[in-house]
């Protein structure tokens, strides 16, 4: 067995919890015992078989990681690393190439924050000869928060690191039959102080990682495989029979629907208008048609709606609400709207010639809506094409007149566009 006992310089005191010292002070061997004979020992990014660790790597792989599973990364992550082997070369990246390289793992803002991150790391690194050192030095990179901050001391400079993410808190809830709600900050401190009491002081890179398999091999979401847990004899869930019940997580009130036209522009070649959305807010610096705000409804009016009525409804005159119209349209599309407007265009339902409905429009799901979005056609002279592409450039607004292959090739488009042009 690994020797190895849990912190005993936790702040955590025993009395605490529904756990003995004896449970907590081998919780760790216990587990890194699973994790020799059990464990992933092949992941691309892992760094506990060097005794040189390469903290880019980790650093790279664990912003990768944070909303997204592990089999998604592997090829996205093997792409990063052959275009950009060192932090020097995605700080110095164009953040278009960085876009096309995250195209499809979603949380745009992830990919914004690894080339801030970039930056930052190689300015310290300019300034100091080396990668910050301290948890502190690390949280203070964009898009590094605790726990991510811990992986990266434990798994990327193999000093002490305490992590606990999603996976962590799971495993953490059941084994101690936590019920408190996990989105209150009450309980992700008790979370907290039992994974710095179960840590061990030494090869604490080892544990994190032993952590995250068991999580994501083990005691997964739902139908947990306990009869293979090196924590079943002690973990209050399954004792209880009660494993699927934890972790406690406080209803999400279900989401509004946003409802948008998105306008295929086409000119004389064939080739559709393509924007550069703003740094700020949704999609930042990806390439989008542009859209037309509808409407918002919220999320119990929705619910409350026959499916078929969600998909043919909204037909609000969008200009008359103003304050709709300074919040939802981009610069950009506002003087498309304003331009369509003063030639008298409109843009049609795109099959609407082919067929006597409109086409259902395209469902496209976010952390905070969903998103419909209808595709809606019009093609313009050269004249007009001419003209509305040199107003919006006047605005010093990024646009591209590309057919639909071609913006899928060069551009980084969100997944809702790849959707709309399939
Ligand atoms: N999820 C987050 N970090 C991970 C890692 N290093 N290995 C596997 N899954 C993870
Ligand atoms: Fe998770 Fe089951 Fe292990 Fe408990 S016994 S930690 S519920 S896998």
């Amino acid at each position: 067995m690994t020797q190895l006992t849990a912190n005993p310089n936790s702040p955590l005191s025993d009395k605490t919890i529904s756990h003995t010292s004896t449970s907590l002070n081998s919780f760790a061997p216990r587990l890194l015992d699973w994790f020799e004979t059990n464990g992933r020992h092949d992941l691309p990014w892992q760094q506990h078989q060097t005794d040189t660790p390469n903290p880019y790597i980790v650093w790279l792989s664990e912003v990768m990681l944070q909303q997204t599973q592990v089999a998604t990364v592997l090829p996205y992550f093997a792409r990063f690393m052959n275009s950009f082997p060192t932090v020097q070369d995605l700080a110095a990246a164009e953040w278009d190439e960085i876009a096309e390289h995250w195209a499809g793992l979603g949380y745009y803002a992830r990919a914004r924050n690894l080339h801030k991150g970039a930056k930052q790391l190689v300015a310290i690194i300019d300034e100091t000869g080396d990668f910050p050192q301290t948890l502190a030095g690390w949280e203070a990179i964009s898009g590094v928060g605790p726990s991510t901050a811990g992986a990266i001391m434990a798994m990327g400079l193999h000093h002490y690191g305490v992590i606990c993410d999603g996976n962590v808190k799971r495993v953490l809830t059941r084994w101690a039959a936590n019920d408190g709600d996990i989105t209150k900050s009450a309980t992700t401190k008790e979370l907290w102080a039992l994974a710095e009491r179960l840590t061990p002081e030494q090869h604490s890179g080892l544990f994190a990682q032993a952590m995250m398999d068991m999580g994501a091999t083990l005691c997964t979401r739902s139908k947990p495989a306990c009869l293979l847990c090196p924590l079943q004899e002690d973990c209050l869930a399954h004792e209880q029979g009660r494993e699927e019940e934890y972790p406690v997580k406080a209803k999400k009130k279900p989401k509004p629907s946003k409802f948008s036209n998105a306008l295929l522009i086409q000119n004389s070649a064939d080739e559709i208008l393509w924007l550069q959305r703003p740094d700020n807010g949704i999609w930042g610096g990806l390439w989008s048609l542009p859209l037309e705000f509808i409407e918002k409804i919220d999320g119990k009016a929705v619910a409350n709606k026959p499916d078929n009525k969600i998909m043919t409804e909204p037909q609000l005159d969008v200009r008359s609400n103003e304050k709709a119209y300074e919040t939802e349209f981009t610069t950009a599309e506002q003087i498309i709207n304003e331009w369509l407007n003063k030639n008298q265009l409109v843009a049609e339902s795109v099959s609407a010639t082919l067929f006597d409905n409109a086409p259902a429009p395209i469902k496209h799901s976010l952390t905070h809506f969903h998103w419909y979005l209808t595709p809606q056609q019009l093609t313009l002279n050269t004249e007009q094409s001419q003209e509305l592409t040199t107003a919006l450039q006047a605005a010093e607004i990024n646009v591209n007149w590309l057919n639909s292959n071609e913006a899928q090739a060069t551009l980084g488009l969100p997944r809702a566009m790849v959707k709309i042009l399939q």
